[in-house]
């Protein structure tokens, strides 16, 4: 596509962070650093799909250490689309630059911001500009506030474009949070209007979403209702990739400089050129480079959560690379040039390098035993039935089972072919499989978690309040020895020396009863473990900590050093009761508990 090159400088991915960090500071904002891509603070999401993920206390009103106005590049992950990758727009891992007022400015400020940083900073013109804004549901009115603003700007008329709650409402990121109306920025290529309709919600190509302000002032609860918010806040979030394809003048976000040293490592493994094949090698390039980022925050490949989607990752690109030609053992290599080319930025990578590359090998190499095994038992499945039917359950079952196929990957192979596979099936066949495993043993995880379910969640965070319990009503001394929890109970070990009363039983189930009732936030914050200790935050392994630690506090009650993940208030715990005490080893006790309405 033409473009006038003239306003296009050849800016780096650096220089961008740099830039925009730069332009909100100089505007009063704290520049705070990515958090982990495992929320901490939102246990309805598997991963920090934007910025604000690791904010959603402080725009549900928690004071921000850092203040009102922030700014940050993040790291975030979204899987909605892992299948979508490969062309030329989809990715599973991006950086989102983002800042906040968290009820300082808003709409005015904001918007100028925006206009601002885009303009004078990235030297674009109205012309190359759209914008949006929201255009009313229900008693939340059309924006015409935003509308003004924008043309008060400059903005021509016909370049702002109203939408209603599709386009224009972010929010929640999970099932329940803060969200609000919203004016995204647009970048419009220059070329003609695909018709009469052509505006930023046409796909023509056209135009190119880069920046969403959300201004976010209500809350939705889990019945679906929307309640004005203590604060008014603003949250942004820009697409760091697509700005950078756009400011070098790129076809995709895949020829940028972030992706060329990738590119290049996958072109001298497999011997292929990139332009020869496109779409293997951007899928390669993506699942490697978030499969990466994953790892790097802690998470290995597994059955469920997110570590079922880092398997997925990985299996899928090893069977692109296996379509390549590749039948070594070689995607750690790829992992050592993302490791190099993000570790200024994300230093938790170069931190973390062992083990990512020990996990990547592992991963690949526990996938390559089975994936030419797998692919000719798939082949006699799709030989053994006719074009367009439908795969049954127990095959693509077995395929999973015994070869380690991934249910999408088979999906995807299925539908190379023509066929389709029977989900519902392999769904029921999955769950009968999962609780059989189950109902063998406790399974544990880290962190003493069984999985990553809500009731998993409340448990963890009862066990905080168990602990400091136990300190109050039985003995100061008690420190945890032990935690155990699976979908069902906790189990919580701590040093006494004789048994818990049955009257001291009653009043912690009372105690805990009571912070339940009163419905009191749990906040997490990021801090270095000296700062954990002055707050004189429990915590339970030292030696094993590193030099920033998450500290979740649920009001006067408990603050403890924790790596979550921990409902966001106690209510949710509904109820809490002690259904054993007893013995574990001598001098320590055992007690099992349960969460819900008794
Ligand atoms: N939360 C908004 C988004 O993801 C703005 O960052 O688009």
């Amino acid at each position: 596509m033409e473009v006038t090159s003239s306003v296009f400088i050849d800016m780096k991915a650096q220089e961008l962070r740099e830039a925009y960090v730069k332009f909100f500071k100089d505007r009063g904002h704290a520049f705070i650093r990515s958090a982990s891509l495992v929320p901490e603070n939102d246990p309805t999401v598997l991963f920090t799909t934007a910025g604000m993920h690791p904010l959603v206390p402080y725009l549900l009103g928690q004071k921000h250490p850092e203040g009102k106005r922030l700014v940050d590049y993040q790291k975030c992950i979204r899987t909605g689309d892992i299948d979508e990758v490969g062309d030329a727009g989809h990715l599973t891992f991006f950086e989102m630059l983002g800042n906040w007022s968290l009820g300082d400015y808003f709409k005015k400020e904001s918007i100028t911001y925006s206009y601002e940083f885009l303009t004078e900073v990235l030297n674009l013109t109205h012309d190359q500009l759209a914008v949006t804004a929201f255009e009313g549901m229900g008693n939340i009115p059309r924006d015409e506030e935003t509308a003004e603003i924008w043309k008060n700007l400059g903005m021509p008329e016909d370049r702002v474009f109203f939408y209603g709650l599709k386009e224009n409402w972010w929010g929640p990121a999970g099932i329940t949070g803060p969200c609000g109306p919203d004016t995204e920025i647009f970048f419009d290529d220059g070329r003609p209007k695909c018709g009469p309709d052509c505006g930023p919600s046409c796909n023509c190509g056209k135009y190119t979403e880069i920046w969403n302000n959300v201004f976010m002032e209500y809350f939705k609860d889990a019945e679906g209702n929307f309640t004005p918010l203590e604060n008014k806040n603003v949250d942004t979030g820009m697409g760091l990739e697509r700005v950078l394809r756009i400011m070098n003048n790129k076809e995709t976000v895949f020829d940028t400089e972030l992706f060329a040293g990738i590119i290049s490592k996958i072109e001298e493994i497999t011997g292929r050129n990139y332009s020869d094949e496109p779409r293997a090698f951007r899928i390669i390039a993506d699942h490697v480079r978030a499969a990466t980022f994953i790892m790097g925050d802690g998470v290995l490949p597994a059955r469920i959560g997110q570590g079922y989607i880092l398997r997925r990752l990985i299996r899928r690109a090893s069977r692109y690379l296996s379509n390549l030609g590749v039948d070594d053992i070689v995607m750690a290599n790829i992992c050592e040039v993302v490791i190099s080319d993000y570790r200024e930025s994300y230093p938790e990578l170069e931190r973390n390098r062992e083990q990512i590359l020990t996990n990547m090998e592992a991963e690949e190499r526990r996938f390559h035993s089975t994936l030419k095994k797998g692919l000719r038992r798939f082949d006699e499945m799709i030989a053994e039935s006719k074009e367009g039917e439908v795969l049954d359950g127990a095959q693509v079952f077995r395929l999973f089972d015994t070869f380690g196929f991934p249910v999408e990957l088979t999906k995807e192979l299925a539908e190379e072919r023509g066929f389709v596979v029977d989900t519902e099936d392999f769904d029921h066949r999955f769950k009968e499989h999962q609780e059989a495993s189950r109902a063998g043993a406790d399974m544990v995880f880290k962190g003493g978690l069984a999985d990553d379910s809500i009731e998993t969640t409340k448990l963890h965070t009862a066990t905080h309040l168990l602990n400091s319990a136990l300190r109050k009503f039985v003995d100061p001394g008690i420190t945890q020895r032990g935690s155990n929890i699976t979908a069902k109970r906790l189990r919580f070990d701590f040093n006494l020396d004789r048994k818990v009363t049955p009257e001291e039983i009653e009043k912690i189930e009372e105690y805990i009863n009571g912070l339940i009732k009163q419905d009191i936030p749990i906040v997490c914050e990021e801090m270095t473990y000296e700062e954990a200790q002055k707050r004189e935050a429990v915590g339970v392994f030292q030696d094993k900590y590193g030099e920033r630690v998450l500290v979740y506090t649920i009001g006067d009650v408990s603050c403890e050093i924790c790596g979550g993940p921990h409902v966001k208030r106690t209510g949710e715990l509904e109820g809490f009761k002690i259904q054993k005490e007893e013995s574990s080893a001598a001098g320590v006790r055992r007690i099992k508990a349960v969460v819900g309405k008794q």
